[in-house]
C-alpha cells in the first residue's frame, strides 16, 4: 500500500482498483479534453505571494457557503454514479462530508438514492443536484423527494440539457450496472475488491430513477438515456417553477458566462457555481478558474459566486477564493479517493486539501480563511 500524501496519489489508487469504464467515466472531459485539461493547467499559472515573519498562530479555514457554516470552503461536487467507483459509493462520501464538516451534493445520476443516503446519514441535511427531464411529474417527485430527506439546498445543473461526447464512454459501453461482456468480465476479475463490495450491496443501479418513472427498469447507456429523457428545451422559465416548488435555497450551476451569471442573480438564486461541467460539456471553453474574476467583477457583490473544475489542491482552493469565489467543489479527488479506498480515502482527500489550504494560506501571511483577497496573488498572474 502506498504511502498517500496527495490526491495523485489516490487516482492512481483508484485506477488500480476501479474497473475501467467507471474509472474512465470520472476522468475524462468531452472531445479533445482540452477544457478538461485548461481547468487544472490555469491554476498553476496563477503564483501566490510569499510573506514572511508575520505570526502564523490560531489559524482557521472554517467559513460558511450559502450561510451553512463549513470546516473549508469546500463541498463534495454532484458526479454522477458515484455508487460505481465503489460498493455504496454515495452514502460513503456523504458520511465522509459529514465527519468532516463540509456540505455533500447528490447527483441525480447517483446509484445510491436520496432516502437510502438520507437513512445512512441520519438524515443530516445534504444538498440534492437537479438534472431537469422531459417527464416533469417525476422532477416534481424528485424536489418533494428531496425535501423530505431534509435536503438543504437545490443544486440546478444548467449546462447538461444534452450531453458532451466522451470518446472513452462509448468505447467502454458505459452502463449501470456494466454488461458482462466478454472484456469488461476480464476487467472486473483483476479488481476484487470493487467486485467483492458490489456484490455485497443491492445497489448497483440509478437509484433516483429506476423504479421511479415508467417503464424504466433499466436505463443502459448513459449516454442513450439522456438524449431520450433530458429536457433540451430547459430554460430560466422552468428555474423559475422549480424555485416555487423547492421553497428553499438554490443554487446554480454550470455558469461561465457573465451575461448568464447577471441572469442568475435575476432568479432570485442564493448562489452559482461557475462550472463546465469538469471539462465534460463544451470543450473549447475557458477553464473555471480564468472564467470567475469577470463573474466576481458583474455579480459578486448580488449572489454567492462558487467555482469547481481542476481543484486538486488546498493550493487550487485558496487561489479560488483569493479570486472571489465563496465556495469551491471537488468531484474528481472524491471520486479517486473513493476509488481508492472507500470513505476513508474520501476522508483523506478532504484531510490532504485542508492541511494545504491551510500551510499555503499561512505561507502567505494570512491566519483566516476570511481574511484571503487577491491581495495574496502575484499581479499579473491571475
Ligand atoms: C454528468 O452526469 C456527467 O456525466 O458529466
Amino acid at each position: 500500500m502506498p504511502v498517500i500524501t496527495h490526491i495523485e496519489d489516490l487516482r492512481l489508487l483508484a485506477q488500480k482498483r476501479v474497473p475501467r469504464m467507471f474509472y474512465d467515466y470520472a476522468d475524462s472531459g468531452s472531445w479533445t479534453e482540452s477544457t478538461y485539461r485548461a481547468n487544472e493547467a490555469d491554476f498553476q499559472g496563477i503564483k501566490l505571494r510569499q510573506r514572511v515573519a508575520v505570526n502564523m498562530e490560531g489559524r482557521s479555514t472554517r467559513s460558511t457557503m450559502i450561510g451553512q457554516e463549513v470546516a473549508m470552503p469546500v463541498a463534495i461536487a454532484p458526479v454522477g454514479l458515484t455508487g460505481m467507483q465503489h460498493a455504496d459509493g454515495e452514502i460513503l462520501a456523504a458520511r465522509a462530508a459529514k465527519k468532516f464538516g463540509i456540505p455533500f451534493t447528490l447527483s441525480t445520476m447517483s446509484i445510491c438514492s436520496i432516502e437510502d443516503v438520507a437513512k445512512a446519514t441520519d438524515r443530516h441535511p445534504f444538498w440534492f443536484q437537479l438534472y431537469v427531464m422531459r417527464d416533469r411529474d417525476f422532477i416534481e417527485r424528485l424536489i418533494d423527494r428531496a425535501k423530505a430527506a431534509n435536503c438543504s439546498a437545490l443544486v440546478i445543473t444548467l449546462d447538461l440539457q444534452i450531453l458532451g461526447q466522451r470518446h472513452k464512454d462509448l468505447k467502454n459501453g458505459l452502463s449501470a450496472p456494466p454488461k458482462l461482456t466478454l472484456p469488461n468480465m476480464l476487467n472486473i476479475a483483476g479488481k476484487p475488491r470493487w467486485a467483492l463490495g458490489m456484490l455485497g450491496t443491492p445497489r448497483r443501479q440509478f437509484g433516483n430513477i429506476v423504479g421511479h418513472v415508467k417503464g424504466v427498469e433499466n436505463m443502459g447507456s448513459l449516454s442513450a438515456w439522456t438524449a431520450q429523457q433530458f429536457d433540451p428545451r430547459l430554460n430560466w422559465g422552468d428555474v423559475e417553477w422549480i424555485k416555487k416548488r423547492w421553497g428553499g435555497k438554490i443554487i446554480l450551476k454550470g455558469i461561465q458566462d457573465v451575461e448568464d451569471a447577471k441572469l442568475a442573480v435575476d432568479s432570485g438564486a442564493d448562489a452559482l457555481i461557475v462550472s463546465n461541467h469538469g471539462g465534460r460539456q463544451l470543450d473549447g471553453a475557458e477553464s473555471s478558474i480564468r472564467a470567475l474574476p469577470a463573474i466576481v467583477a458583474a455579480v459578486g457583490s448580488q449572489i454567492e459566486v462558487h467555482m469547481d473544475g481542476g481543484i486538486r489542491s488546498g493550493q487550487d482552493v485558496l487561489k479560488a477564493r483569493a479570486l472571489g469565489a465563496r465556495g469551491t467543489y471537488i468531484g474528481r479527488a472524491m471520486a479517486y479517493g473513493l476509488g481508492a479506498m472507500g470513505e476513508a480515502g474520501v476522508s483523506k482527500a478532504l484531510e490532504i486539501i485542508q492541511r494545504e489550504l491551510d500551510l499555503t494560506m499561512a505561507f502567505c501571511g494570512r491566519t483566516q480563511i476570511d481574511q484571503v483577497g487577491k491581495d495574496i496573488l502575484l499581479p499579473g498572474s491571475y
